[in-house]
């Protein structure tokens, strides 16, 4: 019996680096998957065959209300959802001096209006369907420790943790609704093949020496996926090697 066993998550930006592994990990525990990305069809088709057990691919624009409806209309209509999982999101990398309203709109577009977007249809999609659910909300260490020349990316993800805890409070008891702040990762967001040496210590800096995996984030999100998590709600669970100590 997989601990997800008859559950149905919906994973954005399953196609790729932490949503990919969430994905596949919640494939292996029995659930089934639906993985809504705005990577390449063929990205999403390659991630949707590795997860298996049934898993489908859809192309989404998390920052798109049009099509975030549309992806909640069709999963209320083949047999709904108990585990969303907002992780799609893009950085935007620049000085503040630099930065454009341009880069703000982007910036903000994906990483806080999506999850906006996708959690508020999920959550009355969940409402609706009266059977509890769980919410998880991919957010970085980097809410709290901040980091130069990222101020747009640190404050999207600041603006998840405190979103995270509104609607933990809103939706509860049924609906518990939690975040991970995950450490720098080997993903292809972090791009490591084109990371310098200094970057790339800067990044490792932490008790445990190394970047995280993404398999070792998609342990937390089966956590809070699954029976073990039952009394957290509001909570940011923070696998990042120790860099930041809650
Ligand atoms: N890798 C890290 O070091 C790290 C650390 C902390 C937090 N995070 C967060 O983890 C999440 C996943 O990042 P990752 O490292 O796996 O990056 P990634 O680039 O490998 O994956 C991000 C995915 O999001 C998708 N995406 C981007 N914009 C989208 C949109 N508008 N609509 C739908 N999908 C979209 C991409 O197509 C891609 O598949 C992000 O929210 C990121 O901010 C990553």
């Amino acid at each position: 019996m997989g601990m997800l066993n008859g559950k149905h998550a919906v994973v954005t930006g399953g196609a790729s680096g932490i949503g990919r592994a969430i994905a596949f990990a919640f494939a292996k525990e029995g659930g089934t998957v639906t993985i809504a990305d705005y990577a390449s069809e063929a990205s999403i088709a390659d991630a949707v065959k590795a997860a298996g057990n049934g898993a489908q691919g859809r192309r989404v624009n998390v920052a798109d209300e049009k099509d975030v409806v549309q992806l909640f209309d069709a999963v209320g209509k083949s047999g709904g959802i108990d585990i969303l999982v907002n992780c799609a999101g893009i950085l935007v990398e620049k000085p503040l001096l630099e930065t454009s309203v341009a880069d703000f709109d982007r910036q903000i577009g994906v990483n806080l209006k999506g999850v906006f977007l996708v959690g508020r249809e999920a959550l009355r999609l969940m409402v609706a369907q009266d059977r509890g659910g769980r919410v998880i909300n991919i957010a970085s260490e980097l809410a709290y420790l901040g980091r130069e020349n990222c101020s747009l990316y640190c404050a999207s993800k600041g603006g998840v943790l405190s979103m995270t805890r509104s609607w933990a409070r809103e939706f509860a008891p049924k609906i518990l609704v939690n975040t991970i702040a995950p450490g720098p990762t080997d993903t292809p967001m972090l791009g490591i093949e084109q990371t310098s040496a200094e970057t790339l210590a800067q990044e490792t800096n932490n008790p445990l020496g190394r970047l995280g995996r993404p398999e070792e984030i998609a342990a937390a999100a089966l956590f809070l996926a699954g029976p073990g998590s039952t009394f957290m709600t509001g909570q940011c669970v923070s696998p990042n090697g120790g860099a930041a100590m809650f």
